[in-house]
């Protein structure tokens, strides 16, 4: 498809922490995947991307490290900008939320609704924090959610079940600042009202864009019916944009007014005065490039202000994706469950593509899905090494071996290599309707197959054979190998631009473009070829195991950090206690009780006699014999008790942890065996 100019925006992630692959695999990758193919079809297009650097989440981040909201965001703006770049996602214009242009644009804008009256001004009751003395909106107030009811929705948004808050919606508010419970305090704030713009945004969206995916168009049929409510967008903070309103001190624009602004100010700071024809002109078309939670306001809240200011184009399609697992978990910020990008890059340098093969295979499209180390070196190996990599490779070997490095004339095309040029339009066309659909798992599948059929080529026509009766057919398969690689650089340049550009050098190539693709006289005959160069390289067990420990790392520090001790047991009176009787014993043997899994037998010298005793703590110790030579407490008068076979004459003492390992108890010094504890 065609179109007159493309304005591709990229969700702004809020500076606050570095990118995961859950933004990547939600929106980045994707977006960038399009932009390229795109850029290949030779069409007009900018990609805009940028950092959003207000907002709650910003300002709680600075409160818990005491610093600055400006230190935090230069901070992580720095880190995203970098990794992005790093991995090739292909910005025409990475901006700041907090640049002059932005406070500039975003103010204007709001000026222009003001003075045309489009907001209504609204005094009502508020949350708010009387220890912090301040207003309680979005991330500093959570609660349980009213829809799904879920404890720990934000003031704003519910991430349970993705549902769009206001605080006060919020059941049994509290204040993530000091924790306390609020009071209701009136202010007064600037609503848009989107029930204004509900008549014609059922119309554009309903009527005329049932193209949407059907998680997007499902969310905002669900909004639309719900009925549109008016929504404040400014809020009482010291951090973000002031609102340029007379008699509003004190007051800054709503986050999620501002920040999709920011797409237009980026698009200013890259193109100046003329950002007019990639924002007013009717025949460019505008893409949003976003995660499911950003829907609402790409779909409802943006577009109610852009028909409010009325000069603005709408978007033409929010491809939005699902969210991406870890390990079967929620990726999560807070609890450190990512994998993230700046730390990927430094523990994989060179493997940009690997990443990005993963997380498009496996991309969130129409449902939730799972990233997992195990998958990642499986991709690797048996998809990149295995297949394109090793086509590749033997393609440029053979040619190098049968003829120097230099591509030979083809003689007459025999039937195989008319199949493999069919297969190859076949496949492009496919491939083409995919990327225009923004189904680029299915695309780079369809990439994947070229690949295979490359390989296939080449098992069946086995020029190691022919070379030893028929150089002129060796030739020809070759050129086709030859011409094969050059298809591939094409077709996964959109996926994995590193790899593409190694290939094209080792091709000596130089221009290519989408229209190429499909042809199989990319590379004329008498070409050099570079030396082979190794695409890809097995990705070895233990680098993985060193990823998968990292993750259970995290889950052990994370537990550690939720847990808390058992409530006191009720009152045991001091007769109780004298009951027991504890002592330190030696331990002198300890080994695994056969045939079970949990019980340790000891033997303890315990000052008067030996004694066995038998304790389930097997699965604490697996070698047991460390154990040996330590002094324990244990309780002398329990009486016997006979466990698969063997009398316990006692128990041994040991500590819970919060990670249900147990820890016998020692005393802290040298004491002699038979000693009373109490
Ligand atoms: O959800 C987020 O991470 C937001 N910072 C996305 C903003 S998108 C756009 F409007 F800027
Ligand atoms: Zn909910």
């Amino acid at each position: 498809m065609d179109f007159k100019r493309t304005l591709i925006t990229t969700a702004l992630p809020y500076a606050n922490g570095p990118v995961h692959i859950g933004h990547l695999a939600g929106v980045y990758v994707p977006a960038d995947i399009y932009a390229r193919y795109m850029r290949l079809r030779g069409q007009e297009i900018l990609l805009i991307g940028g950092s959003d650097e207000h907002g709650v989440p910003i300002t709680i981040k600075a409160r818990k490290e005491g610093v600055t909201p400006q230190d935090i965001v230069d901070r992580y703006h720095k880190i995203i900008k970098d990794s992005f770049e790093e991995f090739g996602i292909s910005f025409d214009v990475y901006g700041r939320t907090t640049s002059d242009t932005h406070r500039r644009v975003a103010s204007d804008f709001f000026r222009r609704l003001y003075d045309k009256g489009e907001f209504v001004e609204k005094t009502s009751l508020q949350l708010y924090d009387e220890e912090a003395g301040q207003f309680l909106a979005d991330r500093y107030v959570t609660g349980t959610c009213p829809h799904c009811g879920k404890e720990g929705a934000y003031g704003d948004q519910c991430e349970s079940c993705g549902t769009s808050l206001n605080a006060t919606d919020l059941i049994n508010p509290r204040s993530t600042i000091t924790g306390s419970v609020p009071v209701m305090r009136e202010t007064t704030h600037y609503y848009l009202p989107l029930d204004k713009w509900q008549p014609k945004l059922e119309k554009w969206i309903l009527d005329d864009h049932k193209e949407w995916k059907s998680n997007v168009y499902g969310q905002c049929k669900s909004w639309l019916d719900m009925g549109l409510q008016p929504r404040a967008v400014s809020r009482d903070l010291d951090w973000g944009i002031p609102v340029p309103v007379e008699g509003a001190d004190g007051k800054v624009l709503y986050v999620w007014f501002d920040a999709p602004i920011g797409y237009i100010s980026n698009t200013i700071d890259l193109v100046g005065d003329d950002y007019t024809k990639w924002w007013k002109d009717p025949e460019t078309r505008m893409l949003h490039f976003i995660g499911k939670d950003n829907i609402v306001f790409h779909c409802i809240v943006f577009p109610s202000m852009l028909m409010a200011e009325g000069s603005f184009n709408l978007p033409d399609n929010v491809p939005a994706n699902e969210f991406l697992n870890l390990e079967d978990d929620k990726i999560s910020t807070s609890r450190n469950w990512a994998v993230w990008l700046h730390e990927y890059l430094r523990d994989f340098p060179g493997k940009q593509d690997v990443l990005r093969y993963v997380l498009t295979a496996n991309a969130p499209e129409t449902k939730d899905n799972n990233f997992t180390w195990k998958d990642f070196q499986a991709r690797n190996n048996s998809e990149l090494v295995a297949i394109l990599g090793n086509f590749v490779n033997r393609a440029v070997v053979l040619t190098h071996k049968y003829f120097d490095g230099v591509l030979p004339a083809p003689g007459e095309l025999q039937e195989e290599d008319r199949n493999l040029i069919d297969e190859f339009r076949h496949l492009k066309e496919e491939m083409t309707t995919a990327l225009d659909n923004f189904h680029f798992r299915e695309a780079l599948r369809l990439a994947m197959d070229m690949a295979r059929a490359g390989n296939k080529y080449l098992q069946e026509t086995e020029p190691w054979k022919m070379a030893k009766s028929d150089m002129t057919r060796t030739a020809t398969i070759l050129y086709m190998a030859i011409q094969t690689c050059a298809n591939l650089s094409i077709a996964f340049e959109p996926f994995l631009p590193f790899m593409s550009e190694k290939l094209l050098k080792m091709l000596n190539g130089d221009k290519i473009s989408w229209d190429m693709l499909g042809c199989f006289d990319l590379v004329p005959a008498g070409a050099k070829i570079g030396e082979p160069v190794l695409l890809f390289e097995k990705i070895e067990d233990d680098v993985i195991e060193a990823q998968v420990q990292k993750l259970l790392d995290t889950k052990k520090a994370n537990e550690l950090s939720a847990w808390k001790p058992e409530p006191v047991k009720a009152d045991c009176s001091f007769d109780d206690f004298e009951k027991l009787d504890i002592r330190v014993g030696k331990v002198l043997e300890c080994s695994n009780v056969k045939k079970s899994k949990k019980l340790l037998q000891f033997l303890i010298e315990d000052g008067m006699e030996k004694r066995t005793i038998l304790s389930g703590i097997a699965a604490s110790y697996p070698d047991p014999s460390v154990l040996v030579g330590k002094e324990i407490c244990f309780i002398a008068n329990f009486p016997p008790r006979k466990m698969m076979g063997i009398e316990s004459q006692g128990m041994i003492l040991s500590a819970v942890n919060p990670d249900g390992t147990l820890t016998v108890i020692a005393p802290s010094a040298d004491v002699a065996p038979g000693a009373q504890v109490g």
